[in-house]
């Protein structure tokens, strides 16, 4: 045993190499994944909903794009690839989940668009087109609020976020909260017990 959780700056649990497959939009991906990152043996069914029902960015879109809490990377391919001409920013705190993303986004040809980062690493002047995420709600409500807190005021005016949160984990009072704090919110779809939110200016 050690004490690695997911959100774990540099895993020390030795890496278990493996792949995760799924399809977003017709389209297979077969991603690396390994030991210490969230959801590393499939693909979390929070993101698979999130995929399945946001608005995935149009081909022209140039972005850039950023995956808040990218673990092994599939939120930020699915971006990369459906948006070709894009800048995805993928940030996560876990080394190990950015390394991944990194080499993900390099076997889907995207390695010179995909910035796999630290979140301080991001340019305080970037602001984003899209932001994407399925949130790390296990650190915590007060966490979790400095979080988006942080990432939400970076979207560009006409910009949009795309939230997944369980509802058994606070979906619908994340979205309140949301709400309280000026934002528009829209339950853009709900399933197996997920709510994907829609959020705008
Ligand atoms: C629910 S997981 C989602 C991972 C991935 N996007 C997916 O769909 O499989 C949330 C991710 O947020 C990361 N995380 C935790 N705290 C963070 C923070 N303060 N800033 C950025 N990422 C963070 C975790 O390491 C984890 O990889």
């Amino acid at each position: 045993m050690t004490g690695d959780h997911y959100f774990t700056a540099e895993p020390t649990t030795a890496a278990q190499p493996r792949e995760v497959e799924f399809s977003v939009a017709g389209r297979d991906y077969t991603l690396a994944s390994a030991a210490g990152v969230f959801s590393a043996a499939r693909l979390d069914p929070g993101t698979a909903v999130l995929l399945r029902k946001a608005e995935l960015p149009a081909a022209d879109t140039t972005g850039p794009l950023l995956d808040v809490g990218c673990g092994f990377g599939p939120i930020t391919c699915v971006l990369a690839t459906s948006a070709p001409s894009a800048t995805v920013w993928a940030v996560d705190v876990n080394e190990r989940a950015r390394d991944l993303t990194a080499a993900n986004a390099a076997r889907l040809g995207a390695a010179d668009r995909v910035r796999a980062v630290a979140p301080d690493e991001v340019p305080a002047e970037v602001r984003f087109a899209q932001i994407w995420s399925n949130p790390p709600i296990r650190i915590g409500k007060d966490e979790l609020h400095e979080l988006l807190l942080r990432w939400l005021p970076r979207l560009a005016p006409d910009g949009v976020a795309w939230l997944v949160v369980a509802k058994h984990l606070g979906g619908d009072s994340l979205h309140r909260w949301l709400v309280e704090q000026g934002w528009q919110v829209e339950r853009h779809a709900s399933q197996k017990g997920y709510r994907v939110l829609r959020v705008t200016r």
